[in-house]
Parts: structure tokens; C-alpha cells; sequence
């Protein structure tokens, strides 16, 4: 596996990819049904060559090597703590051989690429200052006739009861009612303006229940921890501090060790295809 990255890791790179390995290990039943999906629009010509825009720690990556077992991959983040997370999962998968993890910011000028069968960007689009730029590049990559997914959260993973028993009913609702403006996004018309022609748009609701992988209540703390530190300002005081023991409190009602959690969430992925 080629490397071309070096440096250390900030504190933002290393809580996005302990957040990403656990909504890998907590959502992969969705993950498959996605890849599962795209077999069968794939048909008779199953990618060979893959291209991953904004990697991450690979989750998108590793599940697509496992539904297409001939492809390889080229993996593309600007972050080298990401791809070296990447890089340390494929020698332990034994797919070091399959994959090719490049550092680049997708936002400037791209490294010279060989023409890809499919392009993935999971929950990456939305974090690049100019997302047209990068479809067209996305689109130059592709071979005529190749497909490219698009997925993206349309909102974060819900995972409390509407009465957490701390008083304030619908705490999590209020929560995300705070973040929600100019969350979502339609990626339809930046696809087709890029030249693609869109050929599906799918939501996945996601309803987990117990049992849970033993992860639940960390990834429950992680992924609030991050809703919550985008909450300043925005909620009561009084909601704030109960956010904050259901985080952090190592008593029962904290989320690491409650016993009603769910996980709900929707993702959509659009898929659209080079003329
Ligand atoms: C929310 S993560 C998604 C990771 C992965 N696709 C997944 O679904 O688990 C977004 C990723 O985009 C990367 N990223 C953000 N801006 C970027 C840029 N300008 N160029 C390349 N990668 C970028 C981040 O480093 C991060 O790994």
C-alpha cells in the first residue's frame, strides 16, 4: 500500500475518526444493503476500479472491496491521521495490496489519476469549500458509462427516549430542531450539472434496536458530543446541562450506561452515471 502522507494528527482528526470507525462498526447493515444495491445497478460490469473522495478511516472503502472482490481502490483525504488509520485497517483486513491511499485536498488542483469505474463519497461533499469542482474532477475520473454515489446524512443519529427521566421531555428533538437549518442538502442538481445523468435517489431509514455491539453507548457519546458543540447559544441553558450529564455523567442515566438507547438515522445516496 502506497502512503504519500506524513505529519501528526489534531484533536478535530482524531475524534472524527474514532466517530467514523464507530458508525462503521454500529451502521455496517446498512453499509451492505448500499453495496448490495449497487451490485445490482452495476449489472454485468462490476467496478473494478474504485475511487474514494474524502476516505476517512476507509468505511466506504473496505465495504465496497468486500462486495467487489476483483476491485482496488484509490483512497483520497487531505487528512494524513485518516489515511494512516486507513492504511493500518487494510494490512489487518489483508487488503494492504488492494488499496492506494493518497493525502490531496479536493479542493485544489487533483494528482493525475488512472480512469475509475466507480466514485464513492460518503459524508464528504458537504465539508469541501467548492463540491462543483470536485464532481467535475469526480467526472473526469470516470470512464464513460461509470457510476458515481453520492451519500450523505440527513440528519445526525437520534439515540435517546423523548423523557431521558432528568426532567426537560424532548431534549433530543429540541436538539435537533437547533441544528437542523441548512443541514440537508440536494445534491441532484450539482450532479447534473457536472454533466451526470442521475440515475437513482435512495433514501436508507435506519431503526436499530437492541442487541447492540457493546460500542452503542460510546458511539452515542461521541456523536452527541458532537451535536453538542455545535449548541452554543442556540438552547437553553437548563437543556445545555442535562445534554451535558447525559454525555458525561458516569451514573445511570448517562448514555454510556443506559439501556434504552435506539440508533435512528436516514442516509441518501443519489447514484449517477457518466454519458
Ligand atoms: C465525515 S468524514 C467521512 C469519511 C468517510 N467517507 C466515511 O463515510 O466514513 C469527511 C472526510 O472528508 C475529508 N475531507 C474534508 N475536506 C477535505 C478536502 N478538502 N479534501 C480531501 N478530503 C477532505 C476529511 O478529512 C474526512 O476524512
Amino acid at each position: 500500500m502506497k502512503n504519500q502522507h506524513h505529519s501528526t494528527a489534531g484533536a478535530g482528526d482524531i475524534a472524527m475518526a474514532e466517530l467514523l470507525d464507530l458508525d462503521a462498526e454500529v451502521l455496517h447493515t446498512y453499509l451492505s444493503d448500499v453495496t448490495a444495491w449497487l451490485e445490482e445497478l452495476a449489472g454485468d460490469r462490476p467496478p473494478r476500479r474504485i475511487l474514494d473522495l474524502g476516505s476517512g478511516t476507509g468505511t466506504g472503502t473496505f465495504a465496497l472491496l468486500k462486495r467487489f472482490e476483483r476491485a482496488d481502490a484509490t483512497t483520497l483525504d487531505i487528512s494524513p491521521h485518516m489515511l494512516r488509520l486507513l492504511g493500518d485497517r487494510a494490512r489487518g483486513l489483508g487488503m494492504a495490496d488492494r488499496v492506494r491511499a493518497v493525502q490531496v485536498d479536493l479542493d485544489a488542483a487533483w494528482p493525475a489519476l488512472d480512469t475509475v469505474d466507480l466514485v464513492w463519497a460518503a459524508s464528504s461533499l458537504h465539508h469541501m469549500a467548492d463540491p462543483d469542482h470536485v464532481l467535475t474532477e469526480a467526472f473526469a475520473a470516470l470512464r464513460p458509462g461509470g457510476l458515481l454515489v453520492v451519500v450523505e446524512m440527513d440528519f445526525f443519529p437520534r439515540f435517546l427516549p423523548d423523557d431521558v427521566g432528568l426532567g426537560h421531555p424532548g431534549l433530543e428533538a429540541r436538539c435537533h430542531a437547533a441544528l437542523i437549518a441548512g443541514q440537508s442538502d440536494d445534491w441532484g442538481p450539482h450532479l447534473s450539472r457536472a454533466g451526470f445523468t442521475i440515475e437513482a435517489e435512495r433514501p436508507f431509514a435506519i431503526d436499530l434496536r437492541p442487541p447492540f455491539p457493546a460500542s452503542i453507548g460510546r458511539y452515542a457519546q461521541v456523536s452527541l458530543q458532537r451535536v453538542r458543540s455545535n449548541l452554543d447559544g442556540r438552547m437553553s441553558a437548563d437543556d445545555l446541562a442535562t445534554l451535558d450529564t447525559l454525555i458525561n455523567g458516569d451514573g445511570p442515566e448517562g448514555v454510556l450506561r443506559r439501556d434504552d438507547l435506539t440508533v435512528r438515522t436516514t442516509r441518501t445516496v443519489w447514484v449517477a452515471r457518466r454519458p
